[in-house]
């Protein structure tokens, strides 16, 4: 983590400089109080009135000092924080789906919010202020043994019952901590399901069951939190416990020097003051130590996401579709039991159109989802062009196959930005796209038309209109291959024919639609309909071929 420091190599200089005359001019209070104490107690106006002028120039000195110090502290932990952010967040948002997928989201959430707030607390700040405690403290013990050498012995002794705590209860702090951190992860999960199914809730009266949920996990999170701030506590108050009684042995000795005539009042003050700068840093010293060692676990899960594969294979790059895709012997289970697609074979060829239809869980995303390596653990091989798709770079798969999902995202910005997505695309493409997804009446409709808002994941608009602007989203990029995953189920059928008519009508467009809409006038316009079953590929053919078989199909088409 220091290493974000190092990034800002000036201001790191600076910070340290500063936080050295700051922990120096700590030091000087008790040489100042010396003197005022002197002063005071000989009776001289003038030396007095010196002594409030050094006194005030010291407030003021130290108070500049410290200010800059808190800016300069500030200025790079703001530096350190956004870069390490962005370093997770990159890292992250290019890996590829299948590594994505391996893992829950809400990790990788907690550790961006959660995580970095307790990184801000126990690793950064608290380093800035360990250099503070660490420099204060060998400073104020030179001091020391310059003013006596006796009282600096007897400290130096006692203070190393507070430095072996870290030692002590490190590891179980550092448990403690890494529990509380998951748990807040959890939680943090649980807030974002429930408000993402706020309506459900309302809907079915369910908020006592959601209630309850949320206590339990709300009670685990504070639970955790509770455990680690009883034991931070702990060793914090017997740190503490150890600095009073040095504090009281301090002044027991120097006392005793006093009373022996080794020593003046000033001195005595000054030695005093001098230990609650060793004692206080010193204290402070363990349980900061304790701390950062705390964050390790921390900074483990930072480095397992830094260091993770991506899974973006350096593999081929592809950048045009010329033949075929071929699926050969695929089957895969989603959890290594259960075989979700059996040995399905098939042939997609170039500028054709296909339908995949087949019974509700038949594996027909499944299908889709292998095409575009969401994941890459099933047998047998998917080709396209001869290549292995899992050998094609992710991002030229991507340019090559665009999926048109049946749950579709929307961003919280306007129409043409979720139909662009943000890319800068001539108005004829996007109007063009607009035309062939059926959305120019609604466009016409809006007063703010193509710049109207979507709202929070398109709550402005219809599960219809949804589909259409991600229909728009994929006809503007314009790839060779387009996938459609029942993008239409949301539309009455006279939309749904029209868009499916338009798409179908794209000329060189290698097109596989999976649809259970099984109209005739539609289905006849495919040039092969694949029909799966329970994961195995039963039927192929054209409507006509498979009507004649009188299977699967035919029983599939009547039903419905
Ligand atoms: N992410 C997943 N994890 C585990 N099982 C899944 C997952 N997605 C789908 N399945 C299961 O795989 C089977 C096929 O699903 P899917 O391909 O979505 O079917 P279809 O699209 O034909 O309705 C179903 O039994 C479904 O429950
Ligand atoms: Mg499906």
């Amino acid at each position: 983590m220091y290493k974000y420091m190092l990034k800002h190599k000036l201001l790191t200089v600076f910070n340290i400089a500063f936080t050295i005359i700051d922990s120096a001019l700590n030091v000087a209070l008790a040489l100042v109080l010396k003197l005022l104490f002197e002063a005071g107690s000989s009776g001289s106006i003038i030396e007095l009135r010196n002594a409030i002028v050094v006194f005030s120039l010291y407030i003021f000195v130290s108070s500049i000092v410290w200010m800059i110090l808190k800016a300069l502290r500030a200025s790079l932990l703001r530096k350190c924080l956004t870069d390490l952010k962005n370093q997770i967040f990159t890292k992250i948002i290019y890996r590829s789906i299948n590594v994505f997928n391996e893992e829950n989201s809400a990790k990788s959430i907690s550790l961006l919010t959660n995580d970095i707030n307790i990184l801000e607390q126990d690793y950064y700040t608290n380093l800035f202020e360990l250099l503070t405690n660490l420099v204060g403290f060998i400073i104020a013990t030179i001091a020391l043994i310059r003013l006596n050498i006796y009282i600096a012995l007897f400290i130096f002794i006692l203070e190393l019952i507070p430095l072996s705590m870290p030692v002590v209860f490190g590891k179980s702090l550092s448990k403690h901590k890494n529990k509380y951190s998951d748990s807040i992860g959890l939680f943090t999960v649980k807030i974002k399901d429930i408000f993402s199914g706020f309506e459900v809730v309302k809907g079915f009266n369910i908020e006592k069951r959601i209630l309850k949920d949320y206590s339990i996990s709300n009670g685990e999170a504070e639970l955790a939190r509770y455990r680690y701030n009883i034991f931070a506590g702990i060793t914090d108050s017997l740190a503490l416990a150890f600095g009073l009684i040095m504090f009281l042995g301090t002044i027991g000795l120097s006392r005793y020097f006093v009373i022996n005539g080794k020593m003046t009042i000033g001195y005595m003050i000054a030695a005093t003051q001098l230990m609650n700068n060793i004692v206080n840093p010193l204290v402070a010293l363990s349980s900061r130590l304790n701390r950062l060692k705390s964050t390790k676990l921390i900074e483990d899960k930072i480095n397992d996401i830094l260091n993770k594969e991506d899974g973006s294979v350096e593999g081929i790059s592809k950048n045009s579709f010329d033949d075929k895709i071929c699926f050969n012997n695929v089957s895969f289970s989603y959890d290594g039991e259960k075989n979700v697609l059996k040995n399905v074979n098939f042939t997609i060829e170039k500028g054709r159109k296909y339908a995949i239809v087949g019974n509700s869980g038949g594996g027909k995303s499944t299908v889709l989802k292998l095409l575009l390596r969401y994941y890459d653990n099933f047998s047998g091989d998917i080709l396209i062009d001869g290549i292995d798709n899992r050998n094609i770079k992710a991002e030229d798969l991507y340019k090559l196959v665009t999926i048109i999902h049946q749950n579709i995202y929307m961003f919280d910005s306007s129409i043409k930005d979720n139909i662009t997505l943000f890319e800068g695309y001539d108005d004829t493409d996007v109007e063009n796209a607009i035309k062939k997804a059926g959305l120019g009446a609604l466009i016409n409709k809006l007063d703010h038309g193509i710049n109207s808002a979507v709202g929070e994941n398109g709550c402005n608009l219809s599960g219809g209109e949804k589909q259409r602007i991600a229909i728009a989203r994929a006809i503007i990029k314009n790839t060779p291959i387009l996938v459609i995953d029942e993008a239409t189920s949301s539309l009455d059928n006279e939309t749904s024919y029209n868009i499916e008519n338009s798409i179908l009508n794209i000329p060189d467009l290698t097109c596989i639609v999976v649809t259970h809409k099984l109209n005739e006038d539609i289905l006849k316009r495919y040039d092969e309909i694949l029909v799966l079953k329970d994961g195995t590929l039963s039927e192929k053919g054209t409507f006509g071929e498979l009507m004649g078989k009188k299977g699967f199909f035919y029983n599939l088409y009547n039903v419905a």
